[in-house]
């Protein structure tokens, strides 16, 4: 399989309808709320609010629905691959049982919004499993079936599953969900509207002022004013707390194929094997569906030959399942708290009126939804028995989980301090094939060149405009990745993810 021959494109942005675009903001602007970010956790807390009557102004920078969430492999689950058994060692088993709550609790808010709004998202109710097919593994999955139940989930150990292979075991959760993110997300943004709620697409968010109110400030100066912010940005692009630190970017690969209905997989599964492999099917055209496989993920701009990598999924795939026809790919990318639990509460100690959502994992379907639901209250003024768990400024569990933040901040500091030393040597930009990037040495400083298909070069700093790692290219994806904090950028230096608010600076070679 090559980058030629695949459509590089997520199933869920191809088939969703485009819908009519929403307005760059270009005037100033009073509100109640303003949420920044409408991915599902934006417009999750933005739908709770219009309903309990506040004003709101979404504002996103792209397009809705169309950055991580429009990427997603869409599984609405409360299994966690094995968080549980985790959690009760870290969080203790009322720790473990709030977390099974308030995930169940947002599937089932889901589909209470399908409902009320009536939105045909694909909406299917089905299982979730976590499985093994090393026999090795089998007593992990056992320890994580009796956490699960412990925290009140009605998960059971399973030998046998509708897999075309073998597995040595599996952890079974009856009751889950899966859909079609952006058409779901489509139609809550519709449902917003027509509450009275502003959405400004094309509208990125630079400055934030906190006071009473705050005041927000778009790239081009225009300013919202409001009681409260809530950032859901995915990466937190206002990080007040250092909230970085606590985060590790992951970026995930996903392949589809159609199969025959009969054979695909209803429920979906998820492996910790094989670094990582995910499996879910959705309904395709000429009754088929189509199989879609995750895995093979890495820390953006550390990726090496992604393309080995797509390869390496796709022959899992095709060994695993058999006679299939790729018709899409594209990845995914995730930021993977320390201690496992998302980060959904004030921004920082001092914060009184900014709130923030991250830190979903693999898992932000479920916690996008559940961070709509937390955040919706607490901007209210109201309490929610899981705010604790989520309170973005706990330390104990961060803490107690110090071999992760040190082993991440690790890898942070080898950037930060070897990105900045003189380096010997490197590619020169006659060295550069194309379609291909790479940092060179211009003038004394460091550019990062790509060479498109005709030849042409585009340079621009190499230097991350978040805090200044150095952006690597990601050759599969066409695209300038930083591994410190995983900010992305096109090959014109444009930002295609946060944190980073600023394109790369452009040179001349
Ligand atoms: Fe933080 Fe690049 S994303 S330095």
């Amino acid at each position: 399989m090559n980058r030629q021959e695949v459509p590089q494109v997520s199933y869920w942005l191809q088939t969703a309808p485009p819908g009519d675009p929403f307005p760059e903001l270009v005037e100033d602007l009073s509100v109640d709320v303003a949420v920044v970010g409408a991915g599902i956790a934006g417009l999750s807390t933005a739908w709770e609010l219009c309903r309990r009557g506040r004003s709101v102004a979404v504002l996103e920078a792209g397009r809705i629905a169309a950055g991580v969430t429009g990427h997603t492999t869409a599984k609405l689950t409360a299994l966690h691959t094995l968080v549980y058994d985790r959690l009760r060692r870290t969080r203790g088993p009322e720790g473990a049982q709030q977390y099974a709550r308030s995930q169940s609790d947002a599937i089932r808010c889901a589909a209470g919004i399908v409902e009320e709004l009536g939105i045909d998202c694909e909406w299917e109710e089905t299982a979730a499993y976590t499985y093994a097919e090393d026999s090795a593994r089998v007593e992990e999955l056992r320890a994580e079936v009796d956490a699960a139940r412990a925290a009140g989930l009605p998960a059971e150990f399973v030998t046998e599953t509708e897999l075309p292979f073998a597995v040595a075991g599996a952890i079974r959760l009856p009751g889950q969900a899966q859909f079609h993110p952006r058409k779901y997300l489509l139609a809550l943004a519709d449902g917003i509207r027509r509450r009275g709620g502003l959405i400004h697409e094309g509208t990125r968010i630079v400055g934030l002022t906190e006071g009473e109110p705050s005041v927000v400030t778009t790239e081009t100066g225009v300013k919202v004013t409001a009681d409260a912010v809530v950032v859901a940005t995915h990466y937190p692009v206002f990080d007040r707390a250092l909230l970085f630190t606590r985060l590790s970017p992951r970026r995930e690969l996903v392949v589809a194929a159609p199969v025959p209905a009969e054979t695909a997989p209803r429920g979906m599964y998820i492996t910790p094997e094989q670094n990582t492999r995910s499996l879910r099917s959705a309904p395709y055209a000429h009754g088929q569906r189509l199989l879609i496989v995750t895995g093979e993920h890495f820390t953006p701009g550390t990726g090496g030959d992604v393309e080995e990598r797509f390869r390496r999924l796709s022959e899992w795939a095709e060994g695993h399942f058999g006679g299939l026809t790729f018709t899409h790919r594209w990845a995914t990318q995730d930021n993977d708290p320390t201690d496992s639990v998302p980060l959904v509460g004030p921004l920082h100690p001092a914060s009184r009126h900014v709130y923030v959502a991250t830190g979903f994992g693999g898992w932000g379907l479920s916690g996008g939804i559940m961070a709509g639901q937390l955040l919706s209250t607490l901007v209210t003024g109201g309490k929610s028995p899981w705010s604790d768990l989520y309170d973005p400024r706990r330390v104990a569990s961060v803490v107690r989980e110090g071999t992760e933040f040190l082993k991440h901040q690790a890898q942070v500091a080898r950037h930060f301090v070897g990105d900045r030393l003189p380096s010997p040597s490197g590619p020169a930009v006659t060295d550069i094939a194309p379609g291909d990037g790479a940092v060179v040495h211009v003038n004394g400083q460091r550019s990062a060149v790509h060479r498109d298909d005709d030849g042409e070069l585009h340079a621009v700093s190499a230097r991350c405009t978040h805090l200044g790692c150095l952006v690597a290219f990601n050759r599969a994806e066409r695209a300038w990745e930083c591994p410190c904090h995983g900010s992305r950028f096109d090959p014109q230096g444009r930002v295609l993810q946060g944190p980073a608010l600023r394109p790369l600076e452009q040179r001349d070679l």
